[in-house]
């Protein structure tokens, strides 16, 4: 179900009740956003925000930035009130916390209005051992990694201890053909840090990362974008292959290495998602 074309390189959380946040949203330079009315909106500002959020994204145009509305959950007393309003308002999808059972996806997608999707948040032991039956319920196009709320489970610290947990939710969500997001970095003014964790997850397979700060857009939007010397290894891999075959040969060398068919698919594939961040960045 993934849109290669799309790149979900930086993630942004915005609270849902902020409404300087999201007026800035409108110009920040990320793939996506996360309006938020699950952990980061206080129970007494939840009937507000929801609200807020409603009215503005009806009334805002975030341009290219896919809008991705986080809701309370099921079990909580906004989550029904929350679904009921932003299937009609038809966000681009609608995240749903802390899933743990295929049921409650495939629920909500017979109700989704338009070409909203759904998004999954995974977040609890029993979540990520049902990574698999989430990924393939029906209308849901990406994962994003919850990995405060899965430390604070498993009684874990440390990314080392993630590492089993982020690895089940890539290969459900590669399976399925998803987009799949890395968690947060917590210490939004350290970016030596969380250059470190993006570079990370971008060796992992992850996508991109969830944000909580605007200063963490450019470091995500860097990591997660090929790089020139990426690119241009790609462009010799295609162009030797071409040659190869041209000659009957199955197979290259570039730079002393190998470059078979699934090569130039992976080549193939990096080049689209950089036209497709030049496009968004009008470039
Ligand atoms: N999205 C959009 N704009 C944001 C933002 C966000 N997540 N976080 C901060 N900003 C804006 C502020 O409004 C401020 O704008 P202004 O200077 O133009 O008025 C500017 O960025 C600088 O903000 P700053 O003062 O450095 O941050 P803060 O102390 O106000 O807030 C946090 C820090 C962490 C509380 C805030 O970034 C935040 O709420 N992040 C999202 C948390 C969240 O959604 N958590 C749930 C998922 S883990
Ligand atoms: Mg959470």
């Amino acid at each position: 179900m993934q849109n290669v074309a799309q790149p979900y390189r930086s993630v942004l959380y915005i609270p849902g009740s902020k409404t300087r946040a999201l007026e800035k949203a409108q110009s920040l330079p990320v793939d996506a956003i996360i309006f938020d009315l699950e952990d980061a909106v206080s129970p007494d500002e939840k009937i507000a925000a929801r609200e807020l959020l409603a009215q503005t994204l009806r009334d805002t145009d975030y341009g290219p930035r896919k809008c991705i509305v986080r809701v309370n959950g099921g079990d909580t007393q906004w989550g029904a009130e929350d679904l009921a309003t932003f299937v009609e308002v038809a966000p681009d999808a609608i995240l749903l916390p802390k899933v743990e059972d295929p049921k409650v996806v495939s629920d909500l997608a017979k109700r989704l209005k338009g070409n909203t999707t759904i998004w999954a948040m995974m977040e609890t032991p029993r979540g990520i051992l049902n990574a698999a039956t989430i990924a393939a319920a029906p209308k849901v196009e990406g994962f994003v990694m919850g990995t405060n709320d899965l430390a604070k489970d498993l009684g874990s610290r440390g990314r080392d201890a993630m590492r089993t947990s982020l690895q089940m939710c890539l290969l459900a969500a590669r399976a399925e053909g998803l987009v799949c997001v890395d968690g947060v970095y917590n210490a939004f003014k350290d970016e030596d840090g969380l250059r470190v964790e993006c570079e990370e997850g971008r060796d992992m397979g992850f996508d991109g990362k969830t944000l909580i700060h605007p200063a963490q857009i450019g470091t995500a939007n860097t990591v997660f974008a090929p790089s020139e010397d990426d690119l241009d290894l790609a462009r010799r891999q295609v162009a030797a292959f071409e040659q190869a075959k041209a000659e009957g040969q199955g197979v290259a060398v570039v730079d002393g290495k190998i470059v078979e068919n699934l090569h130039v698919e992976t080549a193939t594939r990096l080049l689209a998602k950089a036209n497709a961040i030049n496009l968004l960045e009008g470039a």
